[in-house]
């Protein structure tokens, strides 16, 4: 399912064939304020028998439940009561999924009611938990449906428009890492990246493997070299103009992650097509800043590679040295997000020179047991970027937890024959997987402000739930965009 096509109008005009009445929380629920007029408008059934049903329904008011209403015949097919609960952004998101996920296999237009006099912020969470849960996994061979056409009536324009622009680039995320690698390249996703470049106006480059060892990256050279198909690292440009911070954001892009030599368990492997979820998130955040006017220059890092083993792959124990000169010991090749990483971060540092630097990645399993999967680990070298990412996070629906550098755990990534070592040498005396990355990464940071986001757990969800949708679940682009919203320059 492509992304919903979102319209504000101030009254019904075209007839629609499923009418979604927004409900109010509580114990008495009822339909939300100025709902008569489009409920006469699309022929459906008047106020007072849909308070009849809500009667017998106590709990309808609870965000995100949908209670259907039968309707005489006509153009009109289905009413769907749908609560609210608290009317704030949270239940309106999870209220708008609601909607997107009872019509996923309506294609005629839908239009809802009741959102006259809602805040931006509400109009915008409905939307984009709408718009969110009616994406379909493009499947195989099949052609793609028309766009489904929601008439949010009194709705606030801007909030729409916003959420439009949000979910497609949530779309695209998706997609990219829904893209089973069979197709899916390093050289491929530098294709799309360079694709989404030329319609969003922005500036690309696509390193290639000579390139690379030319400059150095030996990191990145490093895990694409057990694949036939070498690595690349991509980099896009957005800038407004104008005196603006410059911000860096870095995406791990590994397009299958095999675990390399240090092969990864059958049962593990399957999901490894989204090891690249980080890149398609920066790359669906860069593609859809022009369109929500960021004031901030803004580049991005897609470091592309395929993990897999091989003769010529990287062995453990095997030494390499990054991007900039700090070398690493391999002791694990299925630890090959942060090797991939250190190359970019390193360069951001010496040469973008940013204000602010934030890497996104499916860095480690051991932070869905730290976190679940709703909460993305963040950490951060400056407690005001933590905070406006904690922000974002809360705006967006996309949760953020901080997590500590905890510097006692700082020596299990050194080495005795390298600068440092990818995992540690005794994993056990540690365990903390997910802060012993983290620690690793800082060390390419340099001083700068830098956050690190790792989503290995929010990446994908195994089930359809509110807004999220079985397989990948584009997450970060939503924090992102909010994140580069909510700065004021
Ligand atoms: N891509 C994986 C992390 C991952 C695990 C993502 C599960 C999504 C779901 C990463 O490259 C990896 O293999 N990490 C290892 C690190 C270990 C070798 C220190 C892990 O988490 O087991
Ligand atoms: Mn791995
Ligand atoms: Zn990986």
């Amino acid at each position: 399912m492509p992304v919903p096509v979102l319209s504000s109008a101030p009254a019904l005009g075209a007839p629609a064939t499923v009418l979604a009445c927004l409900v109010s929380g509580g114990d008495a629920p009822r339909p939300a304020r100025g709902v008569a007029n489009v409920l006469r408008a699309a022929g459906a059934p008047a106020e007072e028998v849909l308070v009849a049903h809500l009667g017998r329904a106590p709990a309808a008011g609870r965000a995100g439940s949908v209670l259907e209403v039968p309707v005489p015949e006509g153009a009109l097919r289905r009413v769907l009561l749908v609560g609210t609960g608290d009317g704030g952004s949270a239940a309106m998101r999870r209220a708008g999924a609601a909607v997107g996920r009872a019509t996923r296999a309506d294609t005629g237009p839908l239009a809802v009611a009741g959102l006259g006099g809602v805040s931006g912020e509400a109009v915008r969470a409905f939307a984009e938990g709408l718009a969110l849960a009616a994406y379909a996994v493009p499947k195989a061979g099949a052609a793609r449906a028309r766009p489904l056409e929601v008439t949010l009536v009194g709705a606030y324009p801007e909030a729409l428009r916003r959420a439009e622009v949000t979910a497609g680039a949530v779309h695209l995320a998706r997609d990219l890492a829904n893209t089973p690698s069979s197709t899916k390249s390093p050289q491929w996703l530098a294709e799309q990246a360079v694709a989404a470049a030329a319609s969003a106006g922005l500036r690309v480059r696509v390193r290639d493997e000579h390139e690379l060892a030319d400059e150095g990256f030996g990191g990145i050279l490093a895990v694409g070299s057990g694949s036939v198909r070498p690595p690349r690292l991509v980099e896009l440009g957005y800038s407004p103009g104008g005196r603006v911070p410059h911000l860096v954001l870095i995406g791990k892009g590994i397009t299958f992650d095999s675990g390399g030599i240090s092969l990864k368990p059958a049962e593990s492997m399957v999901a490894m097509k989204t090891d690249m979820a980080g890149a398609g998130a920066v790359l669906a955040v860069l593609a859809a800043l022009p369109r929500l006017g960021i004031r901030a220059r803004v580049t991005g890092l897609l470091a592309c590679a395929e993990n897999m083993p091989s003769g010529s792959a990287m062995r453990p124990s095997d030494v390499i040295r990054h991007y900039g000169g700090r070398t690493s010991e391999v002791l694990n090749t299925d630890a090959e997000g942060r090797l991939v990483l250190a190359d970019a971060l390193a360069y951001a540092d010496a040469r973008l020179r940013p204000d602010a630097m934030i890497d996104i990645a499916t860095l480690t399993g051991a932070v869905s047991i730290a976190l679940g999967r709703r909460d993305a680990a963040l950490f951060a070298t400056r407690d005001a970027l933590a905070r406006a990412l904690e922000r974002a996070g809360e705006a967006s629906g996309e949760r953020v937890w901080r997590m500590p550098f905890v510097e006692d755990y700082r020596p299990a990534v050194d080495s005795d024959v390298a600068d440092l070592s990818n995992v540690a040498a005794k994993p056990a005396r540690f365990s903390a997987g997910t802060i012993l990355a983290a620690l690793f990464l800082r060390e390419f940071a340099g001083d700068r402000p830098w956050a690190h986001l790792d989503i290995a757990g929010t990446g994908r969800s195994d089930a359809d739930t509110d807004e999220l949708t079985r397989g990948a679940t584009g997450y970060g682009v939503r924090l992102l965009l909010r994140w580069l919203e909510s700065l004021r320059v």
